[in-house]
């Protein structure tokens, strides 16, 4: 696996085998790479001919600088496992060569996709952030594909919506969330869970079997569905920021689970740490009521 850390390097490596018509997947990251990532990569290698990996720690989409000070970086063992998980071309851009002197553009997905959950606790400028940082990777990689995590569905949302109101020429596959055995969504800040709050870290992910439980044994009340997750939440002594049944393409609040799918997002500190996490309520019709 080659490391690149320009565009021009970037787009130099990539051109013989667009030439040659081989497919591209890009794989766009933070590092700090973990079986989450590997697993989006390994996608990449089974489905593309060229899989280039992206490692930048996005300054814009922090909205604590604490957050983006305590980041895990560790490039070398990053590019070790990008590179075992089947990587082509590791793209590990500098600042400056993302934001360069005098950068002045954002892209902004407006609306209820970026100002809820996440948007609204952590502000609408994550969303810009990141949104401003994918449209400018995929313009400087040109992939035929490129990876998202379903552990981040709004973004995969936002990102899905920026693709098609802008008409990019990529296609976006969303990957499963991979989990510790615990039922723990894997994530870069699980390394700073500490002791107890690894424990505790698991009522995120009972929360959502929580839910999906109560809607196999037949309850369709949004609320009602909300309050058997929360307890689950509570046994573990964790609050969330948020837990919510939203539609899963606009967002909105459903206040019935009823044979549409349905989103069920939460968020919550353990400790210090912000964990999210999310599943897909997908009753079937034949379910008992
Ligand atoms: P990062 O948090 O490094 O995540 C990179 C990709 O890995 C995202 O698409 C995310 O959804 C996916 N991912 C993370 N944990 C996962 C898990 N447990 N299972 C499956 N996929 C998982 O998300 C970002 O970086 C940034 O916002 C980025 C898109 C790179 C833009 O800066």
């Amino acid at each position: 696996m080659k490391t690149v850390r320009t565009v021009a390097d970037l787009r130099a490596a990539l051109q013989p085998p667009r030439r040659a018509g081989r497919t591209i997947g890009l794989v766009p990251t933070m590092g700090a790479l973990h079986d989450g990532h590997l697993e989006l990569i390994r996608r990449a290698r089974a489905g593309c001919d060229e899989v280039v990996v992206s490692l930048f720690v996005n300054p814009a989409q922090f909205n604590d600088p604490g957050d983006l000070d305590a980041y895990p970086r560790d490039e070398r063992r990053d590019a070790d496992l990008a590179a075992q998980a089947g990587a082509d071309l590791l793209f590990a851009p500098p600042v400056g060569e993302v934001y360069p002197p005098g950068f002045a553009t954002k892209v902004v997905v407006s609306g209820p996709l970026t100002e809820t959950l996440e948007g609204a606790h952590r502000g609408p400028e994550h969303f810009h952030g990141v949104t401003t940082v994918v449209t400018k990777l995929l313009c400087m990689c040109l992939p035929d594909v490129a990876f998202f995590g379903q552990k981040d569905a709004q973004q995969a949302l936002v990102v899905r919506r920026l693709v098609r109101d802008l008409d990019l020429p990529v296609h976006i596959e969303t990957v499963p969330t991979v989990r510790e055995d615990d039922g723990l969504a894997r994530s870069s800040r699980n390394v700073h869970l500490q002791g107890a709050d690894r424990d505790r870290a698991v009522a995120l992910s009972r929360a959502l079997r929580a839910a999906e439980g109560a809607v196999a044994a037949g309850e369709r009340d949004a609320a009602a569905v909300r309050e058997r997750a929360l307890a689950a939440m509570t046994h573990f002594d964790v609050e969330p920021e948020y837990l919510a049944l939203v539609d899963p393409e606009t967002l909105e609040p459903v206040a019935e689970v009823d044979g549409e799918p349905v989103l069920v997002a939460v968020a919550a500190h353990v400790g210090s740490t912000r964990l999210i996490d999310n599943t897909l309520l997908t009753p079937s019709p034949g379910a008992p009521r």
